[in-house]
């Protein structure tokens, strides 16, 4: 089953220049990148693309870390998506993810967990709605 979902390279990443390296690692493994740009997210998108962490603990740290520096905003196709991607980067908490996968390779601490990707069907239509359709 052909799916697309939504992957953000987040501001750490971009500093320390590993966008590359990332998206060679989702071409290497059969996918495409159908759509693609970097943007800085406003206090606003911000908000509404984390909407669902609103009044958490974590929510002002993440607000601030994700409107710190320019993301990469990406569509990501091909056969079960969603779920493969998933795999790919890992446990949220990089101190948690395993070796060989992106968090677990590149990260450490949070927030600062250098890639988001959708985590379901609708969350992706979601999210690519929200960066590719009206903006
Ligand atoms: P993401 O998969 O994009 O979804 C929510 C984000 O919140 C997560 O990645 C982290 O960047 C951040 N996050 C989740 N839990 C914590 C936490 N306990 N402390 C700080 N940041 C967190």
């Amino acid at each position: 089953e052909i799916q697309q979902t939504f992957v953000a390279l987040k501001p750490d990443a971009v500093e320390r220049k590993l966008i590359g390296r990332i998206i060679q690692r989702f071409e290497d493994r059969g996918f495409n990148i159908i759509e693609i740009k970097m943007l800085k997210l406003s206090k606003e998108l911000a908000e509404e693309y984390y909407s669902e962490h609103k009044g958490k603990e974590f929510y002002e740290r993440l607000i601030t870390f994700m409107t710190s520096g320019k993301i990469v905003a990406m569509v990501i196709e091909g056969e079960r998506a969603i779920n493969t991607v998933r795999k790919m980067i890992g446990n949220t908490c990089p101190y948690d993810a395993f070796p060989g996968t992106i968090r677990g390779d590149f990260g450490l601490y949070l927030p600062k967990n250098i890639i988001h990707a959708s985590d379901s069907i609708d969350g992706a239509k979601k999210e690519i709605e929200l960066f590719f359709d009206s903006k």
